[in-house]
């Protein structure tokens, strides 16, 4: 039976290794999730022996990691340390993949009878056409004797051109259901709960449309900087690293037309739907950088790059007229908080009107983290003798039954293996979603922010422009 397979990362040493996947393997394996017989091969150039690789992988998974606090089991650390293999060496050098193929051999003759493979590409994309030529060259992208999937990180491309580029290069190596481009947004718990929040329930998809609906914000903000990323940040900049995916998919999740079934093409059939109907407006986007960025270890020190954007689009579709939807993120901002906010209209005769808070609007926030959880900003009477108002949340919050969630690259593992698409993003969602970044991504020089604000003040102007104002995200709901 084929129900086991072997996975190897190329750059098992990568900060991507170091921060999600390793810890997503220990959560597989906590969990009990993966096959019997699984083995994982990890792939860097330094020489190590199996001891330093064993170290490497229990110091890796005791650093301090904001998405992996739970405590570290040892004995699930040694059932994972069974299964794990290092080979050294430079991924264009055909070595390299002899030494896998001796790997695989010796892995197959003792107890694996199938070869399933997935090769996790968590290298920089200038490595990515080196691989595939030497995987093609030593058959090992052919599927003659089980499964071979590809996974690899977005951003894909770095603007419409180039993800064409890598696109048709992905085709000429691997057919389309190879290949698992992943947006671990997409893997998040809190992302998939929209869907289901939208389409289990029925009272909410009514007022889903512009007779109700104002306006939308989402909001990704961390309050540290990049890091040691400079290397690939300063190449890359904010609106691409999470503007272009992440920060669109929850645009994507939270305002797409029913899809007709929960199956992988119309789900993404809706998503990719919702993305064409946007229309970008240029001129209302605003760069922004840190005060210190260029001083950050790998960054040009007369780096233009942008660690701050906020821009404006509009939905237009059967539902929605040109509804307005800003759109924020950023490194080094006041909190880490990231959110979907859809911001009600007002009703012109709204009793309470005249009051003070009579007219703040209900906004339905879908927080993506922290707090997790998906909250209704009402009005209600402040209790007391007199008829005052003050906001409140009506509250559905994870902490409250869940002390912990699933990590996405835990799920988005599983699904490759299962070999399910439903959250990975075809060659067309990916240049659709270019399509929306492109005509901001113009290189001007971005308005400095200090560390610890929300941005810019630039970006309040983009939105004060059309009378309205960035909510500020709460602290305040699902916090026990
Ligand atoms: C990554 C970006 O894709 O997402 C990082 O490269 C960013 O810059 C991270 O910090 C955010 O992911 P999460 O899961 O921490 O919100």
């Amino acid at each position: 039976m084929n129900d086991s397979f072997i996975l190897v990362i190329f750059g098992i040493t990568s900060n991507l290794a170091r921060i999600k996947l390793i810890p997503a393997l220990y959560d597989l394996f906590a969990n009990n999730e993966l096959p019997e017989n699984v083995s994982i091969i990890g792939v860097a150039r330094s020489q190590q022996t199996a001891e330093e690789f064993n170290q490497y992988i229990s110091g890796v998974l005791q650093m301090e990691n904001r998405h992996h606090m739970h405590p570290i089991d040892p004995a699930v650390v040694l059932r994972m340390l069974q299964t794990m293999h290092y080979v050294s060496g430079d991924v264009d050098n055909p070595n390299t993949y002899q030494k896998l193929i001796s790997l695989f051999d010796s892995l197959e003759g003792e107890s694996i009878a199938n070869r399933n493979r997935i090769f996790y590409l968590a290298t920089y994309p200038d490595l990515y056409e080196s691989i595939f030529n030497q995987l093609k060259q030593h058959n090992m992208t052919q599927q003659t004797q089980g499964w071979v999937r590809l996974m690899i990180e977005k951003p894909i491309g770095t603007d419409m051109a180039s993800s064409q580029k890598l696109n048709n290069l992905l085709t000429e190596y691997f057919e389309e259901n190879q290949l698992y481009r992943l947006d671990h947004y997409l893997g998040k718990e809190t992302m998939q709960n929209i869907i289901s929040f939208r389409f289990a329930n029925g009272i909410f998809e009514h007022i889903m449309n512009s007779d109700y609906i104002d306006h939308v914000q989402i909001t990704a903000a961390e309050d540290f900087g990049i890091g040691d990323r400079g290397g690939y940040y300063d190449a890359v900049g904010a609106l691409k690293d999470v503007g272009q995916n992440h920060l669109l998919q929850m645009l994507a999740l939270a305002l797409m037309d029913q899809p007709k079934s929960l199956s992988d093409s119309d789900i993404t059939e809706k998503r990719i739907e919702l993305f064409s109907n946007i229309t970008t407006m240029p001129d209302r986007h605003v760069r922004g950088q840190y005060n210190g960025y260029t001083s950050e270890k790998n960054v040009h020190p007369d780096s233009i790059t942008d660690t701050f954007f906020a821009f404006k689009v509009l939905l237009n579709d059967k539902r929605f007229k040109q509804l307005p939807i800003y759109i924020r993120g950023g490194k080094k901002l006041t909190h880490t908080v990231t959110e979907i906010a859809i911001v009600f209209k007002n009703a012109e005769d709204r009793l309470f009107a005249t009051f003070p808070n009579g007219r703040l609007p209900n906004v339905l926030i879908y927080r993506i983290q922290p707090n997790e959880g998906i909250v209704l900003r009402l009005i209600t009477k402040k209790p007391g003798q007199l008829s005052e108002l003050e906001e409140t949340y009506m509250q559905f919050c994870y902490k409250l039954y869940r002390p912990s969630l699933p990590d996405p690259y835990e799920r988005l593992i599983l699904d490759a293996f299962h070999g399910d698409q439903t959250f990975f993003i075809d060659a067309h969602e990916v240049e659709a979603q270019w399509g929306i970044t492109d005509p901001y991504s113009q290189k001007k020089a971005p308005f400095m922010y200090e560390a610890g604000t929300w941005g810019p003040q630039e970006a309040d102007e983009l939105i004060k422009a059309d009378h309205r104002e960035w909510l500020e995200p709460s602290l305040a709901f699902c916090t026990l």
